[in-house]
């Protein structure tokens, strides 16, 4: 048996976001976002849910906060919904809703919990999306108001910023794949958008520096450990251009102040590159202070010749997987930080959202044992500590989620959280995993099995 101990100042969190947890739709002045339009679609979203209510955390957050505290996390990122703030999306503010956040901020600072501020994880006002959204290049200058806004009002309480989180999602599953809004399915449309937010967040990341803002800011990528599926060359050349599309798109521009240069000539001539204006990359590049890192499995990459434009597909590797179908390999999460550090020169790194679905039930006791979801952060975290040994400059991890809730497409169907909730009643129950947690966190690491 070893006892892991992390390092001292090491920030163990949870991470939610407006749309998945908060409800209140229409509330208190609140606008209509990407996400209520898109959920209101019939078909779209998995047994018609939708998030208008969702965790009605909206109304319960001062318990919320409670059982927060109660867990020990020493931060909790969650994110604000735009269009609660500007309904409009730009314009005039709604005092009510930046008051709910503001509360909420200062509600968590008075129990000794950071708040971590995601300024967009998904839910664009539908306003901006009716005059074109993120494939429209003015959004940049719309995200940098708001920014600068909410900077300005939550600035004195909030130490850690993200700019946004998973731009990846937003630009490729909203724009090329169509499961998530706008529901477009256009691969240049898709690049265009990535660009846009990609400016965005440049644009946001020096208003940030220039309102001199206390604290740190950064951007939360989706990033996987990728391999080949074979040592043949085509499935290795197949698993450097899934790296450059999945992990370097977002990657490289921002911290190298390019695409990445072999997917950008493998897709010249395919589709439509993204207009780029003199200075754009330059803006793109503005030093972050961390990278946060959203990870959840690894994937095996084999070269597909009839896949358009990329030429790639994904074998199974027979490993055991989450509820949501997605393998489970913890070494990866070694892998990918090490890499992270290696190929982007010791960028200081948070690991901002890891965590399992599975299905989990309420015993005749009122528990949830969920004793997978256990092993998967158990595992994971291990990783996390040999990364850490191995010389990673990582200052914390944040389990997705702190509570169980709408999963996107696939509405309440996946419960990702260390609380169980009723959602007919809006009871929470602490499971295992997220007992376990808690004394993680306050024996600052675990004993491993012998
Ligand atoms: C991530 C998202 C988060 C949640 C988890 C399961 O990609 O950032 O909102 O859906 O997956």
């Amino acid at each position: 048996m070893a006892r892991l101990r992390f390092p001292e100042s090491f920030l163990w969190g949870v991470s939610t976001s407006a749309y998945q947890i908060e409800g209140g739709a229409g509330c208190d002045g609140k606008g209509e976002s990407i996400w209520d339009r898109f959920s209101h679609i019939p078909g779209k979203i998995r047994n018609q849910d939708n998030g208008d209510v969702a965790c009605d955390h909206y109304h319960l957050y001062l318990q919320d906060v409670a059982l927060l505290k109660h867990l020990g996390v020493k931060t909790y990122r969650f994110s604000i919904s735009w269009s609660r703030v500007f309904p409009d999306g730009s314009g005039r503010a709604n005092p009510k809703g930046i008051e709910f956040y503001r509360s909420l901020a200062h509600r968590l600072a008075h129990q000794g919990i950071l708040p971590a501020v995601s300024l967009y994880h998904w839910d664009l006002p539908q306003k901006l999306q009716d005059i074109g959204g993120w494939a429209n290049r003015e959004m940049a200058q719309y995200f940098e108001q708001y920014a600068r806004y909410i900077f300005e009002e939550l600035g004195d309480v909030v130490p850690i910023w993200t700019t946004f989180v998973e731009p990846w999602v937003t630009a490729f599953v909203g724009h090329w794949f169509g499961t998530h809004p706008p529901g477009l399915t256009d691969l240049s449309t898709a690049l265009q958008a990535a660009h846009h937010i990609l400016l965005a967040h440049g644009r946001s990341v020096r208003a940030f520096r220039e309102m001199a803002v206390k604290g740190e800011i950064g951007v939360a990528l989706n990033l996987n450990p990728i391999y080949p599926a074979t040592e043949a060359g085509q499935d290795l050349a197949a698993a450097r251009r899934y790296g450059d599309f999945l992990n370097g798109w977002f990657l490289d521009p921002i911290l190298k102040g390019e695409y990445p240069p072999e997917l950008v000539s493998w897709l010249s001539g395919q589709v439509s590159l993204p207009e780029i204006e003199p200075g754009d990359m330059d803006i793109i590049h503005s030093p972050i202070d961390f990278l946060g890192v959203n990870t959840y499995s690894s994937s095996s990459v084999l070269h597909a010749p009839e896949e358009w434009p990329l030429q790639l597909a994904f074998a199974s590797t027979g490993k055991a997987r989450t509820d949501s179908g997605w393998e489970i390999y913890p070494e990866g999460l070694y892998d990918l930080l090490v890499y992270l550090h290696t190929q982007y020169a010791g960028i200081k790194m948070m690991v901002t959202e890891n965590g399992a679905s599975f299905k989990d039930i309420v015993d005749s006791q009122g528990n949830v044992e969920d004793d997978a979801r256990l092993s998967y952060l158990r595992d994971h975290i291990f990783q996390v500590y040999r990364a850490i040994r191995a010389g990673v400059n990582l200052t914390g991890y944040s389990v997705w989620s702190f509570l169980d809730n709408f999963e996107w497409n696939l509405g309440y169907s996946k419960r990702f959280g260390l609380v169980y909730v009723d959602y007919a009643t809006q009871k929470r129950i602490l499971k295992k995993s997220g007992r376990w947690y808690k004394n993680v966190i306050e024996n600052n690491g675990f004993n491993t099995q012998p």
